[in-house]
């Protein structure tokens, strides 16, 4: 059927499908986007392999060596399209101050005008994918469906691997269940008889979120975030929201579960912004000296965290699969998450070797040495010498794979269970060379909120604009609040408040950084596994039995408070991380004046109260 007008476009709906609003909703949506024709996704493993075939027939996919990567595949994007867009990415609430001045905003009447127009014949002579989606467990109490309309199959085939989806949330959905429509079009409409390119995107994008409605509309990118509509956009932007009005917290925080050697299980939420550590330290293999220790994983990005009627917080992965960042991943960084790789992946612009296997910077670490020859990201020929001469990256620096969870070997087997797992500390960690020490203990809920607010961190490509610039990373949620952030403060602070009222022991929050650097430029921490020996000093703390000493934001170990069996770490290496530079926080404490002026308009008065003891210590 070419271009039809709506009246001749059957919706295909199959019967199954019985909820009244889904079905008159994409009845809409078809006749404003005009696609071709309307396929619902059942999630079936079939499905799948054909819309993976489909993909290597237009030249998104290039399916892998089936020896090397089995049942794998790799898309080389288009090189403008490889991050997400925070430019580009708007909180439509109908007042301004209730997206807050970090978000960007517009009027939803007029960005609704301004989308009409977009999104109008938006899909024409393409598919349009309706795919239903959960996140957390089909049926559970805690889980939320999303249904994403999208005419791409690259963002098809990644929802089955990243969130639980197929037929069985239409069931759940029923005649009259509730969904968060996502709109996505890569904003590329083709004329009759034209032929497609291989990663489709519109140079203009829009990642829009109309909090009130609960809606989601993205035009122009096929990537990630911009793409994948229940990662960002529905689990944390619009979940936020959620969890502010239903009293419970949507984060950007890994869950893992850590049982030392007598059996007793901890569990542990971290926020790192974007690529700074949450795969790699949700999949931590205990270095030497943690004999009988384990760590396991239960979310590597996102947690749904609410309390339960014990006054603990109960945290739940919405997520069913990873997209992780490659570069960096190796059998030394990140055994688990490399042995997750090794089939039924998708890649998302890493370079492929001349076996059609899959290579990435950080690689040559395993094998000692750079491959000969390589196709990277951009489908350009690549040697170590094009390097050297060069600069270019096999792959981009913010290349990505997509598996499920249950590839994992160190997967937690509650990591589905609805109920969640009780948290029992919860982490901080920005990217800085500089300032802050490798780890601080809050001496309370309100100190653990104001370092969390101020938390700093350098910009990496996981968005896209300039890397390695230090800015305010609040929860490491800038990018991803869906509301005014000094509510969002505020909702912790309450959070706080009433769990204390039931007598429970609230987690204790802990700050850290993996990130400090010595006089030549490099890491000195040497991180990953190793970030056991922090990891463990926590759980010591929890239980009493951890020293520290208290100084200008909180409780800090001493070198000799730490075990270093297994690792040769010199007490004057830890200084470097652990040093407290007077003149760098008065500098760092100008930084966070700034933020709480930016953030004035309904800044809780307990952190300006913070922020000033803070400074009678400095100043002491
Ligand atoms: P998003 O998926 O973007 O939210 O990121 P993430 O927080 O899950 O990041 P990830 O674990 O994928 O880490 C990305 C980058 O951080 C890679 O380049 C890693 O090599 C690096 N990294 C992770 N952990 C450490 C660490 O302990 N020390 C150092 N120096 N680098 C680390
Ligand atoms: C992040 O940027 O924090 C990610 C990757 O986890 S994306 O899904 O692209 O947002
Ligand atoms: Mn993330």
């Amino acid at each position: 059927m070419n271009h039809p007008a709506m009246q001749g476009l059957n919706l295909n709906a199959p019967s199954y499908v019985r909820n009244a609003r889904l079905i008159a909703w994409v009845a809409d949506m078809a006749a404003l986007c005009k696609p071709d024709t309307v396929y619902w996704c059942d999630g079936s493993e079939a499905e799948y392999q054909r819309l993976c075939q489909q993909l290597v027939d237009a030249g998104t996919f290039t399916k892998l060596n089936e020896a090397k990567r089995p049942n794998s595949f790799l898309a080389q994007s288009d090189p403008t399209d490889v991050a997400r867009v925070e430019d580009r990415t708007y909180i439509c609430s109908a007042n301004k101050e209730d997206a807050g001045p970090t978000n960007n905003w517009m009027d939803p009447a007029q960005m609704r005008a301004t989308l009409a127009p977009l999104f109008d014949g938006c899909m024409q002579g393409r598919t349009m994918y309706v795919v239903p989606f959960s996140m957390g467990p089909l049926g559970s109490p805690i889980a939320h469906i999303g249904i994403e309309l999208s005419d791409s199959p690259y963002v098809a085939v990644n929802m089955k691997i990243m969130t639980r989806m197929g037929k069985p949330v239409f069931d759940v959905l029923g005649v009259n269940g509730e969904f968060v429509p996502c709109v996505h079009t890569v904003g590329a409409p083709l004329a009759a008889g034209e032929k497609d390119v291989k990663w489709p995107c519109n140079k203009t994008k829009y990642i829009v979120h109309y909090p009130e409605t609960r809606e989601i509309w993205s035009y122009g990118s096929g990537y990630g975030g911009n793409a994948l509509l229940g990662k960002k956009c529905f689990a944390l932007r619009i979940a936020s929201n959620m969890g502010r009005d239903e009293g419970w917290l949507a984060e950007h925080m890994l869950i893992l579960g850590v049982t030392n050697p007598q059996g007793k299980k901890y569990h542990v939420a971290a926020a790192f912004p974007s690529a700074c550590g949450k795969t790699n330290f949700s999949m931590l293999v205990p270095p030497a000296g943690f004999d009988g220790w384990k760590v396991t994983t239960i979310g590597d990005d996102i947690a749904w965290i609410k309390p339960g009627s014990d006054g603990k917080l109960y945290a739940i992965n919405p997520e069913a699969g990873y997209f992780g960042v490659a570069p960096g991943t190796n059998f030394h960084t990140n055994p688990n998450c490399m042995a997750s790789l090794d089939k039924n992946v998708i890649f998302t612009n890493v370079a492929l070797t001349d076996d059609g296997d899959v290579w990435w910077e950080g690689m040559e670490k395993d094998s000692g040495s750079l491959p000969a020859h390589l196709i990277d990201w951009q489908g350009k020929d690549w040697t170590p010498q094009i390097a050297k001469d060069t600069g270019a990256k096999a792959a981009h620096p913010n290349a990505r794979f997509t598996v499920a969870a249950i590839n994992n070997p160190a997967l937690d087997s509650a990591w589905d269970d609805p109920k969640g797992v009780a948290i029992d500390a919860f982490i901080f960690g920005g990217r800085r060379s500089t300032t802050v020490p490798l780890v601080t203990e809050a001496r309370n809920w309100v100190e653990g909120v104001y370092m969390a607010a101020t938390m700093g961190s350098e910009t990496t490509a996981a968005a896209t604009g300039q890397a390695g610039v230090v800015r305010r990373d609040p929860f490491a949620m800038l990018p991803f609040a869906g509301y005014n952030m000094s509510d969002y403060f505020q909702h912790w602070l309450n959070m706080g408040k009433k769990l204390a009222a039931t007598g429970a022991a609230l987690p204790k929050i802990y700050t850290t950084n993996w990130f400090r650097k010595g006089a030549d430029g490099k890491f000195v921490w040497p991180g990953y596994g190793e970030n056991m020996r922090v990891l463990k000093w926590m759980i010591d703390r929890i239980e009493g039995t951890g020293k520290g000493s208290e100084h200008l934001t909180g409780v800090s170990p001493a070198y000799e408070d730490l075990n270093w069996t297994g690792l040769d770490f010199s007490a004057e290496q830890f200084n470097t991380v652990t040093s407290i530079d007077k003149a760098a926080w008065v500098k760092e404490l100008e930084l966070h004046a700034e933020l709480f002026k930016q953030l004035e308009h309904h800044l809780p008065k307990e952190l300006g109260e913070t922020k000033a003891a803070i400074e009678r210590r400095l100043a002491a």
